[in-house]
């Protein structure tokens, strides 16, 4: 499998009859944006049940970082499957979870620590909900500070913080009290003009000269909790000046500082961490999806000092699985090896390609921007003089991609992003930016 081939009219007919049963099962919530359904894949490959073959652009929504059944993250996988599949780690030792969580806890930057601990769970969700409570307890404080356009999971803590998209809070109330939403600064404001803060100034002012003396006083607050890069919100990169400002207000009120790097994290910016590119070292570190090349596993990270909460004071069946883990042992050792590198370098590349597509198809295509292999490209059209975002073009050109075998994924008001495996080379970049082309032709006048 090593190059896209569609040979039936999408979906075929076997991919048919299994949309037709989930559609009938499956619980309502759930949103596909394209009929493909997964068979088998192979690095950044994927074939559907009716034998067509595509390229994965979006890795399970930034998951299979090594790419689809990388051979070394499948013998680590089959080798602990035969050891043994459970004993719940939080309760029962075994000899998995400390030797990952002693590397997890070496490489993760944290600030003011010379040591830090790992509480293993499952999903970025939980991870996030683990944070809260850990941030309540080590500082003794209720609040925290959020960021509008932030996306953190579907727990209850979850959608506290979101303010993605209100269909994740809507009727769903009533909510975690203590959670304010601040602003979150962008280069490309999507609307234009909008009617509230963008610039890195103008945000931590609102922070401090609003929220703070407003709102919610600052002794009162735990943490400032973000993304380092919206993902599900629009992958929007910030100004390292806004990242260093908030740490420089942190460190004022002794607030602490929790990075979500669910989606940024494990390699995908060409760092470990993508806060290691503002360098500032966060508080309390959450990471999931990237960390196992598609094994459920997440990790909380934070200093000694902070992860300090006693016996029974949180806990997980799951969390930390010993065949998870040994996914992750592996993934890192691939990421350490070559696969972060690749990213940095992959994702500069690919991203120059697309600015040139940008620059040949005018101000439809409003900004192309990111980081290593966490890219978003936005569409955008001119109203009135204003540039809106442009979410028919955004879902018009992820459905002639995938008609020409890209699988793509949106994010933001009209932001599509890619966000590959991290084995994805320069020749399959030039295929994809290829095929945009063909689709930038035909939908952008
Ligand atoms: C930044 C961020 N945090 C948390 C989550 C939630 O992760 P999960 O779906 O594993 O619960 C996501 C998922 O997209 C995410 O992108």
């Amino acid at each position: 499998m090593s190059k896209i081939s569609i040979k039936t009219a999408i979906p075929g007919p076997q991919a048919k009859a299994i949309i037709e049963q989930d559609h009938q099962y499956l619980s309502t919530s759930r949103y596909q944006m394209y009929p493909f359904v997964l068979a088998s894949g192979q690095g950044c490959y994927v074939e559907d049940v009716d034998g067509n073959v595509f390229m994965d652009l979006h890795a399970g929504i930034a998951v299979t970082s090594t790419g689809h059944n990388h051979p070394d993250v499948n013998a680590a996988v089959a080798k602990q499957s035969a050891r043994y599949l459970h004993n719940c780690g939080n309760v029962f030792y075994n000899d998995m979870q400390g030797h990952y969580a002693k590397r997890l806890s070496e490489v993760t930057q944290i600030n003011n620590s010379d040591k830090n601990r790992v509480f293993f769970c499952n999903t970025g969700a939980e991870a996030w909900d683990g944070a809260l409570k850990l941030a309540r307890f080590a500082t003794g404080r209720p609040n925290f500070i959020c960021f509008y356009n932030g996306f953190h999971g579907r727990t209850l803590g979850g959608i506290s913080a979101n303010s993605s998209k209100v269909i994740q809070r809507h009727k769903f109330g009533p909510l975690l009290p203590g959670m304010h939403f601040s602003y979150f600064p962008r280069n490309y404001p999507c609307p234009s003009n909008p009617p509230y803060p963008t610039t890195t100034e103008g945000c931590l002012e609102y922070l401090e000269e609003v929220l703070f003396k407003k709102v919610v006083s600052p002794d009162e607050v735990a943490a400032i909790a973000l993304e380092p890069i919206q993902g599900e919100g629009g992958y929007i990169v910030p100004p390292k000046a806004f990242i260093q400002g908030l740490r420089k207000i942190c460190d004022k009120y002794g607030i602490l500082m929790i990075a979500d790097e669910v989606q940024s994290g494990m390699g995908r910016t060409g760092k470990l961490f993508a806060m290691e590119h503002f360098d500032v070292k966060p508080d309390i570190v959450t990471t999931a999806k990237g960390i196992a090349s598609g094994m459920p596993i997440a990790a909380i990270v934070a200093s000694e000092s902070v992860m300090n909460w006693p016996t029974g004071a949180h806990g997980s069946t799951y969390g930390g699985n010993p065949v998870a883990i040994a996914a992750a042992e592996k993934t890192l050792d691939l990421l350490e090896g070559s696969l972060m590198d690749n990213a940095a370098e992959i994702g500069a590349y690919f991203i120059d390609k697309l600015k040139a597509l940008q620059v040949k198809h005018g101000a439809a295509i409003g900004d192309v921007r990111g980081l290593g292999l966490m890219i978003g490209v936005e569409f955008a059209k001119l109203e009135n003089g204003r540039v809106m975002p442009d979410a028919d073009l955004r879902d018009a050109v992820i459905q002639k991609a995938f008609e020409h075998g890209l699988l793509t994924l949106a994010c933001g008001n009209s932001t599509l992003r890619f966000c590959p495996p991290l084995t994805i080379s320069k020749d399959e970049i030039d295929s994809v930016i290829d095929i945009m082309e063909q689709v930038f032709s035909a939908l952008i006048s």
